[in-house]
Formats: C-alpha cells, sequence, structure tokens
C-alpha cells in the first residue's frame, strides 16, 4: 500500500483518483477534513476496498504509527498543508502548525517505522514531499524560469511554510538516510478545487452573479498545470525519482490573471449565457492588490522532462473547459463546498458584496 496524506483536499483526491485507475495497489488516506476538503470528491470510491480512508491529523503520532504499523506502507506522498496564500496573510498560525509541526510530526512517526523495517524494505521506501513554486520566491518579467538549481526565497507565510516542510525533508533524508524525493509544482487547476482559489472562485462568482475580483492591476504571471498532469507526474516521480532529488513540474503555459478571467468568461458567455443578456466580463473588478503579492511564476520542468519522460498533455485552453464543465455539472459538490464557514472567509477577504 501507500499512505496519502490530505487526500480529501483538491489535488489529494484527484490524486487518489488517478492512482486507483492506474493500478491495484491500496491507498491509506489520511485527512483532518479540514475546511478545503470535501468527502464528496472521493464519493465514487465507497465501498472500494482499495481505499482506507481515515480521518485524522498528521501531527497525531499514535494515530500515524498505529496506521503504519497496519497497513505497513511503502511509500508515503505528503499532500496535507493549509493551501491558500490570503488565508496564510489573515492568519499564520494554522500554517506553520499543519505545514511546518504537522509535516516534522509527521516525518518522526515515520523515520520510527522505517527504522524497524528490513534493510531491503528501507531501501525501497520513498518520502515524496508534494512542494510548491512558491518556495522560489518571484520572478521578474522575462527572467529564465524557475530550475530546481534557484534558491529558496518564499515571499507569503504559507510559501515559508512549505519551504521549512521541504527543508525538513531534506534534513531527514541527509541525517537519517530516508528515502526522500521533492516535487515542487505550479499553480493547479481542475476538479474539486475549492473555491477560494482563483479559477473556480471566478467559475462560481460569475454563475452567482458577484464581482469577478482581480487583485491589482492583474497583470500577475502564473504558471497553470491541469491537476491531472500533476497527479501523473507524482506517479512517475515516485517510480522513477532519484533519492534526494527535486523536481520541478510545471505547465509551461504562464497566463496573466486577466487572461485568465478573460478565458473563464468567454466559455462561460458559450456554455452558459448570462439570463439578462451581455458578457460575464461586466462583472470583472479590480480590487486591492494581495500584500506581498508575487509578481510572477514559471517553472523549468527540463529534469523532469528529460529524465523521466514526463510532458504536460492537458492544454490551458482544454483544461479550463473541462474544469468550467465540471464546475457546471456538480452542483451537490459546489453546494457542499460553499457552505457553512466559506461564506464567513469570502465576506472577511471581499467585503460583503464579494
Ligand atoms: P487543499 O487545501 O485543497 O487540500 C489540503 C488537504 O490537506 C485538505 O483536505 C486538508 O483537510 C488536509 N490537511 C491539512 N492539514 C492537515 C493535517 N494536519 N492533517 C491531515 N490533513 C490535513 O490543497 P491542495 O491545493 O490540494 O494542495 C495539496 C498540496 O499540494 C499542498 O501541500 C500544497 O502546498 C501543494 N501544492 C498545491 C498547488 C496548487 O496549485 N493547489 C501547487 C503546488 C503544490
Ligand atoms: O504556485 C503554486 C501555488 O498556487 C500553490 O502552492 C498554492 O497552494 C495555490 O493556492 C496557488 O497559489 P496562488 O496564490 O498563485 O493561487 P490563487 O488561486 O490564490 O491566486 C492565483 C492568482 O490570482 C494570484 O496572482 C492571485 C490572483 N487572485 C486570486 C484570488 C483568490 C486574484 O486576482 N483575485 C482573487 O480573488
Amino acid at each position: 500500500m501507500i499512505l496519502v496524506t490530505g487526500g480529501a483536499g483538491f489535488i489529494g483526491a484527484n490524486f487518489v483518483l488517478d492512482w486507483l485507475a492506474h493500478n491495484d495497489e491500496g491507498i491509506v488516506n489520511v485527512d483532518k477534513l479540514g475546511y478545503a476538503a470535501n468527502r464528496q470528491s472521493l464519493a465514487t470510491l465507497d465501498g472500494d476496498p482499495r481505499h482506507v480512508f481515515v480521518h485524522g491529523d498528521i501531527a497525531d503520532r499514535v494515530l500515524v504509527s498505529a496506521l503504519l504499523h497496519e497497513y505497513r506502507p511503502r511509500a508515503v506522498i505528503h499532500l496535507a498543508a493549509e493551501s491558500h496564500v490570503d488565508r496564510s496573510i489573515d492568519d499564520p498560525s494554522p500554517f506553520i502548525d499543519n505545514n511546518i509541526v504537522g509535516t516534522f510530526a509527521l516525518l518522526e512517526s515515520v523515520r520510527a517505522y522505517w527504522q524497524g523495517l528490513p534493510v531491503d524494505q528501507q531501501a525501497a521506501f520513498r518520502w515524496l514531499q508534494v512542494s510548491t513554486d512558491e518556495v522560489y520566491g518571484s520572478l521578474d518579467a522575462g527572467a529564465p524560469a524557475f530550475t530546481e538549481a534557484h534558491r529558496c526565497e518564499p515571499n507569503s507565510p504559507y510559501a515559508a511554510s512549505k519551504a521549512a516542510a521541504d527543508h525538513l525533508v531534506r534534513a531527514w533524508h541527509h541525517t537519517y538516510g530516508l528515502p526522500a524525493l521533492t516535487t515542487r509544482c505550479s499553480n493547479n487547476y481542475g476538479p474539486c478545487q475549492f473555491p477560494e482559489k482563483f479559477i473556480p472562485l471566478l467559475i462560481l462568482n460569475a454563475l452567482s452573479g458577484k464581482p469577478l475580483p482581480v487583485y491589482g492591476d492583474g497583470l500577475q504571471v502564473r504558471d497553470w498545470l491541469y491537476v491531472g498532469d500533476h497527479c501523473r507526474a507524482i506517479r512517475m516521480v515516485l517510480e522513477a525519482g532519484e533519492v534526494g532529488a527535486t523536481y520541478n513540474v510545471g505547465g509551461c503555459d504562464e497566463k496573466t490573471n486577466l487572461a485568465v478571467v478573460e478565458a473563464v468568461c468567454v466559455l462561460l458567455d458559450e456554455l452558459l449565457p448570462r439570463a439578462g443578456g451581455g458578457s460575464y466580463r461586466e462583472q470583472i473588478e479590480h480590487v486591492a492588490d494581495r500584500p506581498g503579492h508575487d509578481r510572477r511564476y514559471a517553472i523549468d520542468a527540463g529534469l523532469l522532462c528529460d529524465r523521466l519522460g514526463w510532458a504536460p498533455q492537458v492544454s490551458f485552453d482544454s483544461g479550463l473547459r473541462k474544469t468550467v464543465e465540471w464546475y457546471l455539472t456538480n452542483p451537490v459538490w459546489v453546494s457542499q463546498a460553499t457552505s457553512g464557514a466559506y461564506a464567513n472567509w469570502v465576506a472577511r477577504q471581499y467585503g460583503s458584496g464579494g
């Protein structure tokens, strides 16, 4: 088996579904079911014996140790984290607790288990740290894309917490020999992404007649990757990656935020025209910028492409269409994600009209 953390979140749920669609090796999925988790994302696995879902915290060493000894996984795919930059600016504490202290606790539980394995199983064991391009900081326009050699210069509390977690993993590899690998991925989009993030926020705000908030001048650049391409990269790095190495994962699809909002509006105008006529573009509003907003991310994924034969397969145009269609056809998932505490976040971040 493999153990996945954060498998009820956006990338985690997509990864679990992708993994089980490609092989029969089972998954123990540990998720604390925080605000961004959604069990509905995994509903198609109900009754599937290959998927063991455990509602729990990675920082709970008693629970995690018991799971490791019961299921004896050959690998840990560590995705669990607080993941939203704006929330990390609003309140950094959960980012320190979950992303840094949580990763430390998980590393210690896994180290104890791993050190007790027979030597051949120790060598075959893998920890895969799912990290982000945000640890590298921000790029000037025209600067070459981030390679794995770029130093860590995180700018937000979220990015700093992820960089700290990466450094812990690096140290556990160098000091104790834990066979660890790290992936650093650019902005993901696709089905099951919590609607605090830019693309699903735009889709759902557009449909409910709300403003489409663009921070600052909207000329910040992100390198968008369809989530399925990220999941495939994780599988490939787990199987063939070099222990101790870091692999960048990116879509080679840089877009300004204004280009993204424009593309979402064009698709919605085609798929679900506004009842009162006119384009969804009329709902675009420039709002106050994010403090410390990173201007540009761009990923050089050459190492992953050259060494492991990975390449993104889904273009931004086709991935965005699939994504918009998914949100239009999954009202139950959407209503679960947007009910409850989500409204409080929207009111705090965007004001009562947001
Ligand atoms: P998400 O917020 O949608 O999901 C995170 C999941 O982790 C949630 O289900 C949450 O309940 C769970 N979790 C958080 N703390 C936990 C804890 N202490 N114990 C158990 N479960 C816990 O995030 P996502 O977008 O799916 O991101 C997943 C991972 O990928 C994160 O590590 C993130 O930093 C990284 N990443 C995300 C992106 C992106 O564009 N979304 C890009 C690169 C890397
Ligand atoms: O680059 C990888 C990272 O991508 C991941 O590590 C993070 O977990 C993930 O959240 C994402 O971070 P970003 O801050 O880039 O994503 P977000 O969707 O929050 O914002 C994308 C861009 O859109 C960013 O430049 C901010 C802008 N934005 C976002 C929101 C929510 C707006 O203009 N308006 C908004 O309301």
